[in-house]
């Protein structure tokens, strides 16, 4: 047994802040630091090698090559990227991350990024285009989340970020200065459930917001009461998920956005995964949650083009109840030597190609390829929770709608996972509860994907079942961080992954 071992067996039991105690006074014994120094500087050689496959495989480049390479070779190496990183993602074995990713889809956006490649809507003089087409992004998203319908009379509004994390914390933003400029609150906090996505805990921390995390009940779903308990004179918004990126449940948005309403604070539909499908699910009869802007209580929403919107990476769209509360995200400034200055969202200059080729899927998919594209996930993933249910060591989270997420009480779950990992599927794991999911998305809906994930899946658990003492794998590394209670240990780990992330 290793150390970590010892450390997340015998000290589990111990409460955050004795462990966040004890781990500081343990740090500052010589022996200890040396004990976690070895037993880090191994798991990062093994994090680094993975990071790092190209090494001694491909040139590279420290500093500038001195003479610029040729186009041909640059493009000939990044086809040999290509080559070896796309399979996995297009024959569906991979959970979310291409959501999309037919071939004539990504050339059409390849074009239109082309075009645009040049684009920048800070200069919305020089490309009127990409002001049109945010504004037309924007308006296409808020009428998919209730704008127009009859109970929905203001006019909702937004912009267009560079992904779901700008999304949650531009409105995280947005409610602190509102908060502090209406209400007077120096102190904000915010209302989440646990599975509410960690984009709020940079937004928090970024913000100086205080998080005030509320637990899930056994279905999964954010604890009325608990709510109800945690809203204080300081409360500036609420937060649900629709659905939460761990296991795909929806968030009793209609419950929460209505104690939202009545304590006159903001609420805030985090939409960024299930945007682009339930408004289409719903609309073809499957049943899903209310959760949009036709909930009074709703203020604002995120919401990802570039995942279930099919957009290319890096364009999602925050939404608001009316401009007046939009008005809280913006920043001007008008002394600057540099000339007046004004920008919607975090960055300055923004990549207008992202946003042509945004708007271009958009308009060449439309309803009916959305409705289309939808009802195909859908029934995939009803055909996947099917499989799973029948797998006896293996028990659904929740009631989830296409993002699936799987336990067991028998096995080690993380086992599984790493077993379906050497038949080439990348799945997520999770921890709190130890569990996996598989996020469906269109490349799941190719012929045989389905059948081929349940079999595999069998497979993986009898494999456990046969040798349940196997080790190696990611199993171990995620019963650490999910067990140990020295959390400045696993985060101090975190930080090295991302100094070797910019290691040449
Ligand atoms: C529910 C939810 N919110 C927010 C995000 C953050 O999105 P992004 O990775 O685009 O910043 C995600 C990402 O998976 C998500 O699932």
């Amino acid at each position: 047994m290793d150390i970590l071992d010892i450390v997340s067996n015998r000290l589990k039991w111990l409460p955050k802040g004795v462990a966040r105690f004890i781990e500081k006074k343990a740090k500052a014994i010589p022996s200890v630091q040396k004990t976690i120094e070895k037993e880090t500087a191994g798991m990062l050689e093994e994090i680094e090698a993975g990071l790092k496959p190209y090494r001694g495989k491909f040139p590279v480049f420290p500093t500038f090559p001195k003479e610029g390479r040729s186009r041909e070779e640059i493009l000939a190496e990044m086809e040999e990227f290509n080559k070896i990183e796309s399979p996995r993602w297009a024959d569906g074995y991979v959970s979310g991350a291409v959501y999309h990713g037919d071939p004539e889809h990504i050339d059409f956006l390849n074009q239109v990024y082309a075009l645009n490649s040049q684009s920048n809507p800070l200069h919305s003089d020089l490309w009127p285009s990409a002001t049109k087409f945010e504004a037309e992004i924007v308006s296409m998203t808020a009428h998919m989340m209730g704008k127009g319908q009859p109970e929905v009379k203001d006019d909702i509004c937004g912009s267009v970020s560079s992904g779901g994390t700008e999304s949650i914390c531009l409105a995280m933003k947005t409610y602190r200065d509102w908060a502090r400029e209406t209400k007077g609150i120096t102190a904000p906090e915010m209302i989440l459930p646990t599975t509410a996505h960690a984009a709020f805990d940079k937004a928090a921390h970024y913000y100086g917001i205080k998080q005030v995390r509320i637990p899930i009940g056994e279905d999964f779903r954010a604890d009325l009461k608990a709510l109800k308990n945690a809203i204080t004179p300081n409360t500036i918004v609420i937060v649900g998920s629709a659905p939460a990126f761990p296991h795909g449940i929806v968030d009793p948005i209609e419950e929460m956005s209505e104690m939202a309403l009545a304590a006159g604070v903001g609420f805030h539909t985090d939409s960024c995964l299930g945007g682009f499908v339930l408004p289409w699910a719903e609309q073809l009869g499957y049943a899903i949650e209310k959760h949009d802007f036709r909930l009074p209580g709703v203020t604002s929403m995120s919401v990802d083009t570039h995942k279930y919107g099919y957009a290319a990476k890096g364009t999602s769209v925050v939404l608001y109840r009316n401009p007046e509360l939009r008005q809280f995200q913006y920043y001007t400034t008008t002394e600057w030597p540099g000339g007046l200055y004004f920008s919607p969202t975090f960055a300055g200059s923004r990549p207008g190609a992202l946003s042509a080729a945004c708007w271009a899927a958009m308009v060449s998919i439309g309803e009916k390829g959305y409705l289309e594209a939808s009802d195909r996930i859908m029934k995939t993933a009803i055909q996947i929770k099917e499989g799973i249910r029948s797998i006896p060591e293996l028990r659904l989270l929740g009631d989830p709608h296409f993002v699936i997420a799987f336990a067991s009480d028998q096995l080690n779950i993380y086992r599984v996972s790493d077993e379906m990992t050497h038949k080439g599927w990348n799945l997520n794991g999770l921890h709190k509860p130890s569990c996996i999911h598989l996020a469906v998305t269109l490349r799941h809906t190719q012929e045989g994907v389905a059948d081929r994930f349940i079999a595999d899946l069998k497979a993986s658990v009898a494999e456990v079942i046969a040798h349940p003492k196997a080790s190696g794998g990611n199993a171990p590394v995620y019963g650490m961080a999910a067990n140990i209670p020295f959390r400045g240990m696993v985060s101090d780990i975190l930080k090295k992954y991302m100094d070797a992330v910019y290691k040449v």
